[in-house]
């Protein structure tokens, strides 16, 4: 399995909330790739993947809330972009659910490579549109 993602500065999108986010979103990768390396029973993975899903999720809404509210003009394809993600991670917690083996690796290695790249060039794109309207 892939190395646990961390956080490091180049993360960094100069908005407080989403960096504060995206570190909390970290943690909670950390903690499931903590339960899957240790060897946790189903239902202790099953509520780490919950927790990962769920907080992806609300991660989302917040970037597209204020996006939408200071007129993001990306918007429609970084929604599409979330929408496939959580359609992705929601299939490996299904996966999960039904007993198939290895979900949890499967969506780590898959939410950690799509994370560090989304952010660093995804989500750095509307920031810097809400850095310049003075939001940080
Ligand atoms: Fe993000
Ligand atoms: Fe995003």
């Amino acid at each position: 399995m892939s190395e646990p993602l961390s956080w490091e500065p180049q993360h960094s999108v100069n908005i407080a909330e989403i960096d504060s986010q995206h570190q909390k979103l970290i943690r909670i990768i950390q903690n499931l790739h903590r339960a899957v390396t240790a060897g946790r029973g189903r239902e202790v993975i099953e509520s780490a993947m919950d927790q990962v899903v769920n907080y992806t999720i609300h991660h989302f809404a917040t970037e597209e809330e204020l996006m939408q509210q200071h007129g993001f003009p990306g918007i429609a394809a970084h929604r599409i972009e979330h929408n496939d993600l959580t359609l992705k991670i929601v299939g490996f917690q299904e996966e999960h659910a039904v007993g198939k083996p290895d979900a949890a690796e499967k969506l780590l290695t898959f939410l950690q490579r799509w994370l560090e790249e989304h952010t660093l060039k995804r989500d750095k794109e509307y920031a810097l549109f809400l850095n310049a309207k003075g939001l940080a």
